[in-house]
């Protein structure tokens, strides 16, 4: 042990090599981050196919990176894409992937029950320094870490999307990770080129919790007949300097995962005036109209 550092400072995981089980949305904008800053990254998904959809779209987004920043050079930008690619490899065998691996990050469905029994199956599978990691947005990381034994070396680590684009990581510790897991997962995002921010494990960690309830006081403002949502919209991007009005973020999002979110949280805070349900998010995701992605929303999209 040298001394002069902290023994966390010494005894914090170097992650090298990183498993990212949920090739989706956010699962391939991970590995894509992590792959380009020189980790060996293991990307796990349920079947070949849609493995092949996330490297086919970590591809694409990589193309898009080197357009800009290789413009005049298209043969250095080709071979960086094929270097970047290279740190990538794919497995549906979320088990042998998390064999030798420093940190398994999951980016799977959110929903507790799957992501404990990802967990409590790979506990006993993955090395004793291996961290665990979850992405989730809605859920409590005690919740999740609770399926396992390595309750010290758990924590949530939670991206933003496009993960490529946003610069912030929020880190999560639960009252029983360790300084050292905390400190590791700290640095990782450093290494990502990320900034990460300490926060606390409770509904929302500290972005969510203060935009979405933001967001369903517009809905309480427009419902009471105080504001069309155009106004609103408007009013919140010149008034605050916002660059989305809150309807518009909403149809940018999703309202069933704005609403998802909602109601997970009224259950573990039932009176929590923040959380109220709004009648009209209801009454439009039960209509199917989700925002951007089904084409309507709160405004209609071509
Ligand atoms: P997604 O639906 O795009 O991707 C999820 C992927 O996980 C799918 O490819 C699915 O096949 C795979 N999957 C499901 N169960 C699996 C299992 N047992 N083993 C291996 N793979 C499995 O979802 P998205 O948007 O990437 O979200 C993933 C997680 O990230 C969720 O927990 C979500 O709450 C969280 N998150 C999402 C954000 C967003 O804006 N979409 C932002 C921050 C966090």
């Amino acid at each position: 042990i040298c001394r002069g550092f902290s023994s966390s400072a010494v005894r914090a995981v170097v992650i090298k090599h990183v498993t990212i089980i949920g090739g989706g949305q956010m699962g391939s904008g991970i590995a894509q981050v992590a792959a380009s800053t020189g980790h060996s990254v293991t990307l796990v998904d349920t079947s070949e196919d849609i493995l092949k959809k996330s490297v086919k779209t970590i591809e694409g987004s990589l193309r898009r990176v080197v357009k800009k920043k290789f413009a005049d050079k298209p043969e250095a930008g080709e071979e960086y894409v094929q270097k970047v690619l290279k740190n990538v490899s794919t497995s549906s065998d979320a088990g042998s992937a998390a064999q030798g691996t420093d940190l398994v990050l999951e980016a799977i469905v959110e929903n507790l029950q799957v992501k404990q029994d990802l967990f409590s199956h790979l506990d006993k599978l993955a090395p004793a320094h291996t961290i665990f990691a979850s992405n989730t947005s809605s859920l409590s990381i005690s919740d999740i870490a609770s399926s396992t034994s390595r309750l010290d070396r758990f924590g949530g680590l939670h991206f933003f999307n496009p993960v490529p684009m946003m610069k912030l990581v929020e880190v999560c510790g639960t009252s029983a990770t360790s300084q050292e897991t905390f400190d590791s997962l700290m640095n990782f995002s450093k290494e990502l080129g990320k900034t990460p921010v300490s926060c606390k494990d409770t509904p929302g960690f500290i972005v969510n919790r203060l935009l979405v309830p933001y967001i369903l006081e517009a809905y309480h403002l427009h419902e009471r007949g105080h504001g069309s949502k155009e106004d609103v919209d408007i009013a919140m991007k010149l008034g605050a300097g916002y660059p989305m009005g809150p309807f518009e973020l909403s149809d940018y999002i999703g309202l069933d995962t704005i609403k998802f979110i909602l109601d997970g949280w009224r259950v573990m805070d039932p009176n929590n005036p923040s959380f109220a349900p709004s009648e009209l998010l209801n009454k439009l995701v039960a209509e199917g109209k989700l925002g951007k992605k089904t084409g309507e929303g709160f405004y209609k999209y071509k």
